[in-house]
């Protein structure tokens, strides 16, 4: 037999390679390497059913009209974000930094799918049994039927699978888990490779709807390997400042229902309760309203949901002014600054500027941008932008506002929550809602002109 030829890989960014090397050429990160020793050829002969390699004609498929039933864990938000309930046999990673909650989510999760008759196996790799029972009591989960298992050895946990054969298996986390199949230690990205292809395939196999938990590096990947995203059908990442109570489930990829789409939790003492309406809670901690806050009306997946976005503009000691965002992406602040300072000739220069999203939320859609430029100049200017207005829209290059989707659900959402007026781009559709007054314009000159009599 041929020699097995060693290769290495990187265990931030997954990229493989013929040599070890201090640093990786791939991502940039430092004593990242290691060996991926001892792959064996195949998954073990045991774990391979008997359907190898057979295929099917598309039309000898039956066609079920209606798909198979998903179940509902009665937890809405969390039902929300996996698109409507949990498909079976689907696979599923949650992703998230260590202690934000991961585990007590899916511990409640696999109580509340256990109380509506999925047979459900909660296997732990990080907590002796006896541990989650703790977490349990706590929850007040001890009624639920749920199985506990505390197993890291891949193989045990497909004969306990096997034996039990549950509808639904949670694994804690991916990062414990090993095969002995592969070579190097537990949370290499061999393993943790190795471990998730098994399970996902197991679990398509078995007709078992699998949910994966894997912890995030610092630079907010999914520890290991990016290929773990793909083996699976949903991804969803928990999110949440630490010193913040409010947590967010988001989907980042989902083949059963939208991308994007959020559920609001909060961690309190007895484990995480839902929060139905976030805009009230990201809106509760704001008190009168104070030059650099401005109310963002967004859009998060199919629900309107409004945050305060707060700057400060202040003269800076530094050579180089400081740019700080908590909550939105960098490049787009500096992209705002720009064109605040070339089309509407009000300079930054000299300045530090801080931003930062109220709540612990984090904002990706660019509909934000007109909010965090209300923001700035509110900061800058030292006026205030009026309590009951809500403000989005979409800044391109040229310092045009491009209309945004979903006009209507955002005005709505802002005057079920108290807001009388909106500020907004010009063009698309101008819905009417009755009590909110709406301020449509079409460029930021026009914006600056308007709220600060420029
Ligand atoms: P955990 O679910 O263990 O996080 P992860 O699995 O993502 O690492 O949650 C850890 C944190 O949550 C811990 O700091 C304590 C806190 N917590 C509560 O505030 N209330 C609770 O009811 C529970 C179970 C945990
Ligand atoms: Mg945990």
């Amino acid at each position: 037999m041929a020699k097995a030829k060693t290769s290495y890989s990187c265990s931030a960014c997954g990229a493989v390679f013929n040599k070890w090397s201090g640093r990786c050429d791939a991502c940039g990160e430092w004593n990242c390497i290691s060996e991926d020793t001892g792959i064996s050829a195949g998954p073990s002969a045991a774990t391979l059913g008997n359907s190898k390699g057979k295929s099917v004609h598309l039309t000898d498929l039956r066609t079920e009209e209606t798909p198979p039933p998903r179940t509902l864990s009665g937890l809405a938000e969390l039902d929300r974000v996996l698109g409507g309930g949990l498909v079976p046999a689907s696979a599923i990673l949650v992703g998230g930094d260590p202690g934000i909650g991961k585990s007590t989510l899916l511990l409640q999760a696999a109580a509340e799918f256990a109380r509506k008759g999925l047979k459900t196996i909660y296997v732990s790799g990080e907590e002796a049994s006896a541990q989650v029972r703790m977490r349990a009591q706590r929850l007040d989960l001890t009624d639920a039927p749920v199985q506990l298992a505390a197993e890291t050895n891949l193989r045990d946990i497909l004969t306990t699978l096997d034996q039990e054969k549950p509808q639904l298996a949670i694994i804690d986390s991916i990062q414990t888990m090993w095969s002995d199949n592969v070579g190097s230690a537990p949370g290499s990205v061999s393993q943790v490779r190795a471990a998730a292809h098994e399970l996902t395939s197991y679990a398509k196999r078995k007709n078992m709807a699998v949910i994966i938990v894997g912890h995030v590096t610092k630079e907010g990947q999914i520890a290991g390997p990016r290929v773990v995203e793909h083996m699976v059908d949903t991804v969803l990442y928990f999110e949440g400042e630490r010193g913040h109570q409010f947590r967010v489930l988001r989907a980042v990829k989902n083949r059963f229902g939208a991308a994007d789409e959020i559920g609001v939790f909060e961690m309190t003492g007895r484990g995480l309760s839902e929060v139905t309406n976030p805009s009230a809670l990201f809106l509760s901690e704001r008190g009168t309203p104070a030059p650099g806050s401005v109310v963002f009306a967004g859009i998060e997946g199919t629900r309107p949901v409004l945050v305060e976005l707060q700057a400060l503009v202040a003269p800076s000691p530094h050579a180089q002014p400081r740019r700080a965002v908590v909550g939105w992406d960098s490049s787009r602040l500096a992209m705002i600054l720009a064109v605040l300072e070339a089309r509407c000739g009000i300079p930054f220069t000299g300045l530090d500027v801080y931003l930062n999203v109220a709540g612990g939320m984090k904002i990706n859609e660019p509909a934000a941008d007109l909010a965090v430029a209300a923001a700035l100049l509110s900061a800058r200017e030292d006026a205030s932008i009026p309590a009951d207005t809500v403000v989005f829209g979409e800044i391109s290059l040229s310092g045009a506002l491009r209309p945004v989707s979903q006009t209507e659900n955002r005005l709505k959402e802002a005057q079920k929550l108290g807001f009388t007026s909106a500020i907004a781009p010009k063009g698309g559709k101008s819905p009417s809602v009755a009590g909110m007054a709406l301020n449509q314009l079409a460029d930021l000159t026009q914006f600056v002109g308007d709220t600060f009599g420029a």
